[in-house]
């Protein structure tokens, strides 16, 4: 579409990141030193910080004394876990069949246009993070797109401009 509607906004870059590793001191006291409570303190240092920082999984590494390869193993497995930043709103396209037949790669297409990523990247100024997702179980309302937990169905490229709009994604960075 036309190039008022971009917004200019770049990916971010997760070395420009400084991360202040007090929060991951702390998480890692409050669990057992047992490597069972290893998904529940990842699950704590992501919520915490939006992604896996690399200085917190060294942390961690050192505290269990286990290979950095197994927590990386585990960022890559959980859907949960991200070893990059994710935005205050993360943007979950679903591209199960039905969906996937109504248009969702139109609406991943639109979302480049408004925002200038892709699937797996987060705007830089941290607003906007895009995933695609399986099947979120609402065929009849496909495509469906869900931002954070507000689910938005039967999506058209006008529709996601407004709803884009409405969180901030106005070209203003
Ligand atoms: S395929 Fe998207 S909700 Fe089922």
């Amino acid at each position: 579409m036309d190039d008022e509607r971009k917004v200019s906004v770049k990916k971010m870059s997760d070395e420009k990141i400084t991360t202040d590793i007090s929060f991951t001191k702390e998480i890692l006291t409050k669990y057992p030193k047992e490597q069972r409570y290893l998904l529940a303190i990842l699950q704590d240092i992501q919520r915490h910080y939006k992604f896996l920082p690399r200085k917190s999984l060294s942390m961690v590494q050192e505290y269990f004394d286990i290979p950095l390869s197994r927590l990386y193993s585990m960022a890559t497995f959980y859907k949960a876990l991200s070893l990059k930043p994710k935005g205050e709103y993360v943007i979950k396209i679903c591209d199960g069949t039905a969906c996937h037949l109504r248009g969702s790669n139109i609406i991943i297409d639109e979302i480049k246009k408004l925002l200038d990523i892709v699937p797996g990247d987060t705007t830089r100024d941290g607003r906007f993070s895009l995933e695609t997702v399986n099947c979120l179980g609402s065929c009849a309302a496909a495509p469906v797109v869900v931002i954070n937990d507000r689910f938005f169905g039967k999506v058209t490229p006008s529709k996601l401009k407004e709803i884009i709009e409405e969180y901030g994604g106005n070209g203003d960075e």
